[in-house]
């Protein structure tokens, strides 16, 4: 039995605008590990490029209703929500045509609050959920701002490199905005560290800035540079199945843990 009968669940975006820092990797085998650990998980690809959906092996024709046709007001996510292999873990799929959706929704009302209406009602009593993620583009564009409008809190996957910091500050202002807006109670989940190599001097440097600017707010799990994490996907499913005992996985899995336990001590404050 799911933990949260006849509560709402914890939404959280998986966001970074910035490309190929580990979103969906981190989306996918986060979800996996949570739903791993008894709670009841949906996974909502919010990506045109849909490597959410790929990485569970959705093929093309099970996407033909996908989160394009509930941001647009056609369909509910009642209508597109599939089972994955994995139990207590759902997929709302996407593909190419949420590419369009930007545009197609320039005059649209309610435009930004598109994704947290159709989250609101789809996430009664009888769904259950305990966790909601969201896997976002590699954008700030309106799709990322739907997902920051209908979630709780924020968890950023970020590379240990150069440019890592400048980048989190924009996405930090974004936050800030879409707080001061359209969704006060957005909090910070926390900033994930990811593709993590500690032989090299300047990701250890980095990971020494990140967490001298934001204390608490960066999860201890790191996720280390590990080649299975990347080679699950091809194989449409998640590292976690693929090859739990692989470094990647075991992090995500303590990943999962500190996250449950982080909202278990918010919820009992
Ligand atoms: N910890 C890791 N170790 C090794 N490879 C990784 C790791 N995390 C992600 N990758 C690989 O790096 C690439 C980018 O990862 P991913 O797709 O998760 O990033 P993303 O932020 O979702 O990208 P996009 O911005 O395009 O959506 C992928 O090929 C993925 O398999
Ligand atoms: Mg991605």
């Amino acid at each position: 039995m799911p933990e949260n009968k006849g509560k709402s669940p914890k939404i959280i975006a998986v966001v970074n605008q910035k490309g190929g820092v580990g979103k969906t990797t981190t989306a996918i085998n986060l979800a996996t590990a949570l739903a791993a650990t008894n709670h009841k998980t949906l996974l909502l690809d919010l990506d045109p490029q849909g490597n959410a959906s790929t990485g569970f092996g959705v093929g093309q024709q099970e996407r033909s209703d996908s989160i394009y046709d509930v941001i647009m007001g056609q369909a509910g996510l009642d209508d597109v929500v599939i089972e994955t292999d994995v139990p207590q873990l759902y997929l709302a799929p996407a593909n190419v045509d949420l590419a369009g959706a930007e545009l197609e929704l320039v005059d649209g009302g309610r435009r930004s609050h598109r994704l947290q209406d159709a989250l609101l009602a789809y996430c009664g009593e009888d769904q259950a959920y305990d966790y909601v993620l969201i896997d976002c583009p590699p954008s700030l564009n309106l799709l990322t701002i739907n997902a920051l409008t209908a979630s709780d809190s924020v968890l950023v996957p970020l590379q240990c490199e150069f440019f890592a910091l400048e980048g989190l500050s924009l996405l930090l202002r974004t936050v800030e905005r879409v707080r001061n807006s359209l969704n006060p109670s957005l909090s910070m989940e926390g900033v994930v560290l990811t593709m993590y190599d500690g032989r090299n001097n300047l990701a250890q440097q980095v990971q020494d800035d990140v967490r001298d600017y934001l204390g608490d707010d960066v999860f201890q799990t790191v996720i280390p540079r590990n080649i299975r994490l990347s080679e699950a996907p091809g194989y449409g499913m998640p590292a976690l199945m693929f090859d739990h005992r692989c470094t990647g996985s075991q992090a995500y899995i303590s990943l999962a843990a500190e996250l449950i336990r982080k909202n278990k001590r918010l919820q009992a404050a």
